[in-house]
């Protein structure tokens, strides 16, 4: 076992936010032989408690769970930071060039590396990734993340129609190269495969079909796409699914509406949409910075705390303009403050946090198990420095609660803040 003393931040059931200023945090191998918190809480409560263990004291530090991205594209590294009109003219003229590249196997091993080098450094331990409609694209991705010991979620795009050539699929092999990549990878040591149609007018009836039966058949893999982010991707898929009741409908229509399904940015709902999330444990993955880029709207807020179902954040780089959980939370900040009618909903830091680790393992379905540092939560936590910049130190020093010490890291974090990342109680992440 090892220690660590430091101000500790967790998270309480109800999603509150547990700060111990002067923390020790104890982890070790649980009977399975995982890495995970053995112990959590104020120093001077605990450590006699484990007077034979090693304590690295961390004056000054911050040790928090590890951040997990809820929706990102591993192969759009390239296109962060590309203006368009729209979502549509986006994916034509930069995304789909992008991910052509990824048939060339050296390009997919190049790239996952440098992904996971940037998500570790902004201290994202988790993220439910897509790839491109390559399997080999989810090869190097999940073997990168095996290597470094990472539990990291992803999955081969489904996209037989309405694509160019070099990203298109076909259906009935890429329905097989699924159900192939869920043997290979699901569940091996901390990877986790997600079926993965790009969003409904990107995929046939016979290929939401298929992606439904595999869902079926395994139940506990996980399923992403894209739902109601732009209102032309809207009235594309009304016209392509004209017997389903909305767009998010077509993918109830198909089986693809459970527990365990992440879909990308819902903005454009109405109650019922809500109310079908809600029924079916489906979550939302906001993704405030690739919304304003791309001018794609506003995440209701109010609308999903009203009805009740869940959501967590994502960067969903490269639509999104940064891999950085700060920026990230500060954008959806500014997101439900547009969005306000009553003062104080969603809005405070340690919602805003919460919604980027334990809000957003809940909405995986890994509650417990990442995205917090409860006893038995597996030990992937960050130490970060809130005197990173002259401007965080001078700031931070003066906080004189939790909310404004949140804030102000929220405000002014970014990777400099972030001065090591710990994957199953081990630092670095290394290859
Ligand atoms: N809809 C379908 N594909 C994509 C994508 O790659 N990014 C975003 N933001 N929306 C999509
Ligand atoms: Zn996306």
């Amino acid at each position: 076992m090892r220690a660590f003393r430091a101000a500790i931040l967790r998270f309480a059931d109800d999603g509150a936010a547990v700060y111990d200023e002067d923390g020790l945090l104890v982890v070790g191998p649980d009977a399975a032989g995982r890495q995970v918190v053995r112990a959590v809480g104020p120093y001077h409560a605990l450590a006699a408690n484990f007077s034979g263990v090693a304590i690295e004291h961390l004056p000054g530090s911050i040790i928090a769970p590890g951040f997990i991205d809820l929706h990102i594209h591993f192969p759009q590294v390239d296109v962060i930071g590309s203006p368009a009109a729209g979502l549509l003219p986006w994916l034509e003229n930069y995304t789909f060039p992008q991910e052509a590249k990824f048939a060339d196997n050296a390009h997919c091993g190049e790239l996952a590396t440098f992904f996971l080098d940037e998500l570790l450094r902004h201290g994202v331990t988790t993220a439910l990734a897509f790839a491109t409609s390559h399997p080999s694209s989810v090869d190097a991705l999940m073997e990168a993340s095996q290597r470094r010991g990472l539990r990291m979620i992803a999955g081969k795009v489904l996209q037989d129609r309405h694509s160019p050539d070099g990203v298109r699929d076909q259906t009935e092999q890429s329905l097989i190269d699924t159900e192939s990549l869920i043997r290979r990878w699901h569940g091996k040591d901390r990877l986790g495969y997600a079926i993965t149609p790009r969003f409904a007018p990107s995929c046939s009836e016979a290929q939401l079909r298929g992606a439904g039966e595999l869902a079926a058949k395994y139940p506990d893999v996980w399923i992403q796409s894209h739902v109601a982010e732009n209102l032309d991707e809207i009235k594309w898929a009304r016209a392509l699914y004209p017997a389903s009741r909305s767009y998010l409908a077509i993918y109830d229509d198909f089986g693809l509406m459970r527990e365990r399904a992440i879909y990308a940015h819902c903005i454009h709902f109405d109650d019922e949409d809500r109310a079908m999330m809600r029924s079916t444990g489906a979550a939302a993955a906001v993704s405030p910075t690739s919304n304003l880029f791309l001018g794609s709207g506003f995440f209701d807020y109010e609308g999903a705390d009203r009805i009740g179902f869940k959501y967590g954040l994502a960067s969903d780089v490269g639509g999104g303009t940064s891999f950085s959980p700060f920026h990230t939370m500060l954008a959806a900040y500014y997101v439900g403050r547009e969005g306000q009618t009553k003062p104080g909903v969603s809005l405070s830091p340690q919602k805003l946090w919460w919604q980027h680790t334990a809000g957003a393992a809940q909405a995986l379905g890994l509650a417990g198990v990442i995205g917090n540092l409860q006893p038995g939560c597996e030990a992937d936590f960050l130490v970060l420095n809130p005197a990173a910049t002259p401007l965080l130190a001078r700031k931070t020093a003066q906080a004189k609660s939790l909310d404004e010490l949140l804030f102000s890291l929220i405000v002014l974090g970014d990777d400099r803040a972030v001065e090591r990342c710990v994957i199953a109680g081990a630092s670095g992440g290394a290859p």
